[in-house]
């Protein structure tokens, strides 16, 4: 397996949840950005004829959501041109592409958890490309696969990927900062090494179209900080407040809870509840904090 973008949070679960798996951790070559930036056709085909892997799945991803507003050619030049470039890449190699997509490409049409067959209608920059993403892998092969995933939290590589919101909130709560977050946007946070672990079983069971992978269940930004604030005794430091008066410069859907419901149909295991996956998060790499998470 080779992994593009893939020394971020999920690039990083998927070696650390491969021995579980049932799969040998150095069968799985990362490569960050440095090595094959997906943008560079040359490069991505290098890496396919040296490696000759049977499975792809990209990473790399233009964010954060915010900054494609005011970048949509670099953020559609990503997420999507290359995205494309890169699935009509492996399927000329005969490389199956699992691609990692967003609960963003949803907009506010629904107040129960999307389903893989509810109709997409992006409200921002990023989820548009990220949609387009999806179109042009899907149209590319029909071996490929699109997973949708929602909030995640994990460990990127040092110096590589994104600060995930859990970390952000306890960073802010343990320096003792003043916080608002909105409680007006709910989302279905997700463990990275659980997404991981349902992207595993998903390429072992042959899946192709596309696919929710999220924790089960839903909160808002404001009651998953709550859960960390509390968890480092600094509840009073937090206050909700709505994204109108946030003023962010991306429009976010009010609601993009996911229901892994074909992985379901499949009868492949469900991803836990997300409050478990918080606790094993804070387990693993915040032992200090209390258990309650
Ligand atoms: N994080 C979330 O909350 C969330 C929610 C829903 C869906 N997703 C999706 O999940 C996927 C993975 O997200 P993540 O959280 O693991 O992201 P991440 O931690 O930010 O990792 C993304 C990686 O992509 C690499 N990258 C950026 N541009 C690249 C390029 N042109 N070529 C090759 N690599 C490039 C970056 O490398 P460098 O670090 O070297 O720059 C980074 O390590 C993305 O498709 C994202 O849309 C994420």
């Amino acid at each position: 397996m080779l992994i593009f973008g893939g020394y971020g949070q999920v690039g990083e679960a998927m070696v650390a949840t491969a021995a579980a798996a049932g799969r040998d951790p150095s069968s799985v070559v990362q490569l960050g950005r440095q090595q094959a930036d997906i943008a560079d056709p040359e490069a991505v085909q290098r890496v396919l004829a040296e490696l000759q892997p049977r499975v792809a799945v990209n990473c790399a991803v233009f964010q954060p959501v915010d900054r494609c507003e005011s970048e949509p050619e670099a953020a559609f030049a990503v997420n999507a041109v290359a995205v494309g470039a890169l699935a009509q890449a492996c399927r000329k190699a005969g490389v199956r592409l699992v691609h990692l997509s967003t609960d963003y490409v949803f907009g506010c049409a629904l107040r129960r958890p999307y389903r893989e067959d509810d109709l997409p209608a992006p409200q921002n920059v990023y989820a548009a490309s990220k949609l387009a993403g999806e179109h042009l892998v899907l149209a590319a092969s029909e071996m490929h696969m699109v997973v949708r995933t929602s909030g995640v939290y994990g460990k990127a590589r040092e110096g590589h990927g994104t600060t995930p919101f859990i970390e952000r909130m306890l960073e802010r709560a343990r320096a003792g900062q003043q916080t608002r977050v909105v409680a007006d946007q709910v989302i279905s946070p997700t463990n990275a090494h659980d997404l991981a672990r349902g992207i595993w079983d998903l390429i072992g069971c042959g899946g192709t179209g596309t696919f929710h992978l999220a924790n089960r269940g839903e909160v808002s930004w404001f009651e998953l900080a709550v859960v960390v604030f509390e968890a480092v005794g600094a509840r009073q430091l937090l206050r909700p407040t709505t994204a109108a008066e946030y003023g962010a410069a991306a429009k976010r859907p009010a609601y993009t809870a996911l229901e892994n419901a074909r992985l379901c149909r499949l009868g492949l295991e469900d991803l836990p509840p997300w409050r478990d996956g918080l606790a094993r998060h804070f387990a693993a790499y915040h032992p200090d904090l209390a258990p309650s998470a």
